[in-house]
């Protein structure tokens, strides 16, 4: 039986530290670009991949996120008498009907790998997506997500998403030893955070995985790596020794939205795309910077 990818877990317990103080009293995944958070973005790629059960692992502070995935009746019924339907429209479908979400406190901050593990009660026995929301991909046409579930349908083992990072950067990613350099291939090994003297090569992880549930087994037995934190990564290199996992370079552009400068590069490509926004704001930036 071909069963498809039906659960995406989002860790989005983490405090936002890099983005202080926008993100004093608000949660990192609900900074916007352009008009929607980062959270939106990653949960309708979700979708756009088949995805059906939305687990957010989430901590203190977020309840911006339960929110915005929920009915807001005031909203709607001031919107509605207003006759605001696009606006209302906007608000109503921020997930598809056949959609669920189910949020799942993490309630010590342990690290990704322990985050993921906290979804273990509701993802069970069968494979499942991880998203890290600050990674958002503008895919163009086919989500980063729905590329990995089309190579899991043949592969059936765990896929990671990779792209190069300039050497010098490899202190911030995962980073994979593979065999051979093309669109998909094994991982050989897998290190978190590796100082560019160090690292196997400069493939580094992206925000998107697709694991088998082996991975609880191997991160119930991962101790504290990296930073003091129990690495998703670590459970990765595990994994590996017991099944093969996959290492894809996916077809889009990754904005790495953890960071001011990857959350403006961000803001401006996709206002430079937006439907309603575009044109003016590229003859806004042709004017004040000779370029657009
Ligand atoms: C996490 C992972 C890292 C991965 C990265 C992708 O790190 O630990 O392996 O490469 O996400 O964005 P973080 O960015 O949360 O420090």
């Amino acid at each position: 039986m071909t069963r498809s990818i039906r659960k995406a877990v989002f860790p989005v317990a983490g405090l936002g530290t890099r983005f202080l103080p926008a993100t004093k009293a608000s949660p990192k995944e609900m900074l916007p670009v352009v008009d929607k958070p980062l959270i939106q973005y990653a949960v309708e790629e979700a979708v756009a991949a088949g995805v059906e059960v939305m687990v957010f692992v989430t901590g203190r502070n977020k309840t911006a996120i339960s929110n915005h995935f929920d009915t807001a009746y005031e909203l709607e019924h001031e919107l509605e008498s207003r006759n605001k339907e696009e606006m209302l429209r906007l608000v109503r479908n921020i997930t598809p009907p056949h959609v669920s979400c189910v949020f799942i406190r993490q309630n010590m901050p342990l690290g990704l790998g322990h985050a993921v593990l906290c979804a273990e009660p509701v993802v069970g026995d069968e494979p499942f997506a991880v998203i890290l929301a600050d990674d958002l991909i503008d895919d163009g046409e086919r989500g980063c997500l729905a590329q990995m579930v089309e190579q899991f349908q043949q592969t059936r083992c765990s896929i990671l998403a990779t792209e190069q990072v300039p050497p010098e950067e490899t202190a911030s990613y995962g980073i994979v030893a593979t065999d051979g350099d093309g669109r998909l291939v094994p991982v050989r090994g897998i290190v978190e955070k590796p100082a560019p003297a160090e690292a196997p090569s400069n493939r580094g992880v992206v925000g998107r995985y697709l694991l088998t549930p082996g991975i609880f087994r191997e991160l119930v037995r991962t101790g504290r790596g990296a930073g003091g934190e129990i690495q998703l990564t670590d459970g990765i290199a595990r994994l590996l020794q017991k099944e093969p996992v996959m290492a894809y370079t996916f077809e889009g552009v990754r904005y790495d939205c953890g960071s001011k400068l990857g959350y403006l590069q961000a803001t401006v490509d996709y206002a430079v795309q937006h439907h309603h926004l575009g044109e003016e704001f590229q003859a806004w930036l042709r004017q004040r910077y000779g370029q657009g």
